[in-house]
């Protein structure tokens, strides 16, 4: 039996819970969260997936009480980013961990960035971060129909989480143009911060400018008021995409069809339908088309020390660590 530990079993820990059980390689699931409540959701939640069961499943409050084994193929932290770094600190010390599968926002200080690289270095763990715009089929298919062409990127709505969500964009940017160097503008951010939907985390509102040093822009808009849906504009010079996740609709025109709009029904899977892909991948594998730490640590570190500097320039209050998850 392979053996699988994920820990943080809330909203998100959950929905990683129910797309395990689908996975037709049997496994141990070593389920870990100190709320007995987030255990208990998500073993009604993992119950109420049709499919007969064929794993075997211990739900602990402490990693410490996974007792048998210290071999472990395979990991997910779905934490919130305070005790991230902490939570995979000790768990690559604990134990023998291959693979690793990390939530965004990583982290919430600069130094568990590069100590946490370091130690799956050291530990000669691979490890990828759940930012999965790029692993939908419809996503994942614009790659080659922008073929590497720089992009105008703009994403617009109220209220959606801007900066929780703003890492995915980053990401999906990046992935589209191959290009992980890019710098923040974040003139056009409102300086006062709001309560995230996350409790005790914070969200910022406004407009956050993306520089691409393959002259990709992007330009992602949360208005405070107002119920706009969520809407996506991806433009080349060959190419567009206005894409509607809440209407499952997507409209696509290009200079081949004269620039005539056509309109596309896409399918946006759950995370309770994409965990087990990726999973699957990386234990028959050992790989997966998620994004890899190194990657992915690159890209946040300059959303979120862009946001940090902004944050104390624009207030009194001195922060001391990134405020995001
Ligand atoms: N990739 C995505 O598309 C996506 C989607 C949703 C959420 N997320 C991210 O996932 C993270 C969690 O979000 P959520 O909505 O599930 O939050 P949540 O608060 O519902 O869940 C967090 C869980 O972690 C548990 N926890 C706290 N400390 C722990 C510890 N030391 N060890 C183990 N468990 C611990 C809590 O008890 C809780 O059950 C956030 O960073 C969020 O941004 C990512």
């Amino acid at each position: 039996m392979r053996n699988i530990i994920l820990i943080g079993a809330g909203q998100i820990g959950s929905r990683h819970l129910q797309a395990l059980k689908s996975i037709q390689i049997p496994l141990n699931i070593y389920v870990v969260d100190p709320s007995n409540s987030s255990l208990l959701t998500a073993k009604e939640r993992y119950n109420l997936v049709n499919i007969q069961n064929i794993h075997n499943i211990v739900y602990v409050q402490k990693p410490e009480n996974i007792t048998g084994t210290k071999k472990i193929d395979l990991a997910i932290v779905a934490t919130n980013s305070d005790v991230r770094s902490d939570v995979v600190k000790n768990l690559l010390r604990f134990f023998e961990i291959r693979n690793l599968i990390l939530e965004k926002i990583l982290f919430n200080k600069l130094e568990d960035y590069v100590s946490v690289d370091k130690l799956l270095e050291e530990k000669k763990c691979r490890c990828w971060v759940d930012m999965s715009m790029r692993t939908m089929p419809f996503y994942n298919s614009l790659k080659k129909k922008f073929d590497k062409d720089a992009v105008l990127y703009s994403v617009t709505g109220s209220s959606f989480g801007l900066i929780t969500n703003a890492i995915h964009y980053i990401d999906y940017i990046a992935y589209l143009s191959d290009c992980y160097d890019y710098e923040i503008i974040t003139d056009y951010l409102e300086a006062k911060p709001v309560e995230s939907k996350r409790k005790g985390f914070l969200e910022l509102n406004g407009t956050i400018c993306l520089n691409y040093k393959n002259g990709s822009k992007g330009f992602l808009t949360c208005f405070t008021n107002g119920n706009l849906p969520v809407q996506m504009e991806i433009i080349s010079s060959n190419c567009k995409y206005i894409v509607k996740e809440s209407e499952k609709k997507a409209w696509v025109a290009n200079s081949k069809n004269r620039w005539k709009w056509k309109e596309i029904n896409i399918d946006i899977p759950y995370q309770s339908q994409m965990t087990n892909l990726v999973v699957e991948s990386i234990l028959n594998k050992g790989t997966c088309p998620l994004t890899s730490y190194k990657k992915s640590a690159k890209l946040h570190v300059v959303l979120l020390d862009s946001l940090y500097k902004f944050l104390n320039e624009s207030s009194n209050t001195k922060r001391k660590f990134y405020p995001f998850t």
